[in-house]
């Protein structure tokens, strides 16, 4: 049965470049679910976009001497150069920053507020009185009201996770301060308009209630929020929400509804909605017409899939939800799962661009191939727990994991093929019960690690397949081909075909998590066409603005996810090292860097 699955990164500001944290619980897991759909036939859609608005880069804009526009020119191209180079294959990877984005949002926000889902209310916020204007968000820190974290934001506190206003901060302090001197801050008002998240409540949890198949963690986390103090019989726990804000920078409140030059609409309100919007811009980029509604609409076998951090939760279980709701009036289809990562540090601290304690995947990828760090990144995903990057790992796993057990069981069994069998695969006569067995476990793992990647259990589906890459190299080793040449050319040959065939089908397998390497691989078994797309990065020309999109184009015919069906005598590629072993010197290299600007 063909499902329409779409699935989604968050979308990362483009404050700076892409680190590890940023690929690891989004990207990733993104792109091995998409490939895996995709290569089982299923009709994909994957967009996001760098979120361009806020306070994150307006901050960065400041600091560096720049506007925010450049900030987000800046970064989103890296991003797309990242991306494109990591073989993350979204169908859209654009931007906010385009009339396309605005236009969206602002509708909206008009049909929210003319629904009665927006209101209007003037509201305390605190004011820089040296600096003369208003502290939205990240232009405020003080201490945690709740976990008393010394350097908690505005918006949200990155200890314990809490979304604050900055109103609730103890001691805050403004970020136009500079170190030493001491601002002014008063409370003034101002007006701001508000999304009445409370009509959402019931259906929010009713709707929640349902999703049994989320992470524990999830399910608990929001149902909790919809709660409040009310219980489960009547949950409360919903507060209006403002969406604009006192900036410059974002996209503008409609016209519609009252004249506001110096107030925008709020960066969260408009990056999810950039959900939709970037469906409809795929399509129209494309030339797709109303293609995108394939995978906006409320049908059972339509289902989408949010890929995110923990610290997003509740913009994309209630927040996104709400929009949803009001937007659509219960024919938009609200997200089928929103698999949150946990974090990601780095040798045993938490990532920080400030710190400089980082590793920015352009640099990464300027040095080392993509399929290792997606290797180790998928081995290593925080699906549970908060997991570690260290660099003495990815050594050691890339070469007595990825070369050793996988690249080398490839390269030994082609090779040897290749040269001893008239660039073929062998022929094989009966097998036996071992050979069939070994077959057979290569099947049945395809068919785990698909149920694995659907059920967003990405650690379990490399680990399935790596299983039957290491008993295929046992059979190898005791079967030794290579030996029996000389004295039963039949049965070497025999041997080497079920571990040729066994290759065939983990190369599907292991496609989602390393297309490159499969991809090459595939070529090497003999196939003529490729498991992987192409890439593109294209400038779009709107009316005023241009911006800048990388699209993935998915081959025209494809393998579809299922066992490998060579019979003997099918003509090889020429073998090559589908991985490189990487010296130990490295780790003392790159650790060195950390730390430093
Ligand atoms: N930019 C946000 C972050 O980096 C994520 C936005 S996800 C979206 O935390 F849903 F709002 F798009
Ligand atoms: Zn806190």
């Amino acid at each position: 049965m063909t499902n329409q699955i779409s699935c989604y990164p968050a979308w990362p500001y483009v404050n700076g470049p892409l680190h590890l944290g940023h690929v690891t619980g989004t990207f990733v897991p993104n792109d091995i679910f998409a490939r895996y759909h995709r290569l089982r036939g299923d009709e994909v859609l994957s967009v996001t976009g760098s979120d361009t608005h806020g306070t994150p880069v307006t901050v960065t804009a400041e600091e560096e001497g720049t506007t925010p526009r450049a900030v987000a020119e800046k970064y989103h191209a890296l991003a797309v150069e990242s991306l494109r180079r990591l073989g993350i294959s979204l169908d859209l990877y654009t931007h906010t920053d385009t009339e396309n984005h605005y236009r969206v949002t602002q509708d909206f926000f008009l049909k929210l507020y003319r629904d009665g889902y927006i209101f209007k209310q003037r509201v305390p916020q605190l004011y820089d009185v040296d600096a003369a204007r208003f502290l939205p968000d990240r232009y405020v820190e003080g201490e945690c009201p709740i976990c008393h974290y010394a350097r908690a934001r505005g918006d949200q506190c990155e200890n314990c996770g809490n979304l604050l206003d900055p109103l609730q901060l103890i001691n805050p302090r403004s970020r136009f301060a500079k170190p030493g001197e001491m601002h002014t801050l008063e409370v003034r008002d101002t007006e701001h308009f508000y999304l009445d998240l409370p009509q959402f409540t019931k259906p929010l949890y009713e709707w929640a209630q349902r999703q049994t198949h989320w992470k524990p963690n999830v399910l608990a986390f929001t149902l909790n929020y919809l709660r409040g103090d009310g219980g489960a019989e009547n949950p409360n726990g919903l507060k209006p929400r403002a969406i604009t804000r006192d900036l410059e920078w974002g996209v503008p409140i409609p016209a519609e509804v009252g004249d506001y030059p110096d107030k925008r609409i709020y960066v969260w309100f408009d990056a999810v909605i950039g959900y939709y919007s970037a469906s409809v811009e795929w399509a129209r980029d494309f030339d797709l017409g109303d293609a995108w509604k394939k995978w906006w609409t409320v049908a059972p076998a339509a289902r989408s899939y949010q890929f995110i951090g923990k610290d997003n939760i509740v913009f994309h279980t209630i927040i996104w939800p709400a929009l949803l709701l009001g937007f659509g009036d219960g024919a938009l289809p609200l997200p089928y799962d929103v698999p949150a990562q946990e974090f990601l540090n780095l040798e045993g601290r938490k990532i920080s661009k400030s710190a400089h304690w980082a590793v920015w995947v352009h640099e990464f990828l300027a040095t080392y191939d993509a399929d290792p760090l997606r290797y180790l990144l998928a081995t290593n995903m925080p699906e549970q727990a908060d997991t570690d990057f260290k660099w003495s790992e990815f050594v050691r796993r890339n070469n007595d994991e990825l070369v050793a057990t996988w690249g080398n069981l490839a390269q030994r069994a082609l090779t040897f093929a290749y040269k001893n069998f008239d660039q073929r695969v062998p022929t094989p006569e009966e097998l036996t019960d071992a050979d069939r067995a070994l077959i057979e476990k290569a099947e049945r793992a395809l068919h785990a690690v698909g149920d694995a990647i659907d059920a967003c259990r990405f650690r379990e589906g490399i680990q399935i397949a790596f299983e039957v890459a290491r008993e295929a190299n046992g059979y190898l080793n005791q079967t030794e081909p290579w030996k029996t040449l000389k004295v039963n050319r039949a049965r070497a040959g025999t041997s080497l075909y079920v571990v040729l065939r066994v290759i065939d089908t983990l190369k599907t397998a292991l496609y989602p998590y390393l297309p490159f390497s499969s991809n090459a691989l595939h070529r090497q078994l003999g196939y003529a066409d490729d498991l992987a797309g192409t890439f593109e990065v294209r400038t779009i020309q709107e009316a005023t603005r241009a911006h800048v999109v990388l699209a993935y184009q998915p081959p025209q015919t494809n393998a579809r996810w299922q066992p490998s069906a060579l019979k003997g005598g099918e003509a090889l590629g020429e073998p090559k090292a589908l991985f490189k072993k990487l010296d130990d010197s490295i780790v003392a290299l790159e650790t060195a860097k950390l730390g430093k600007p």
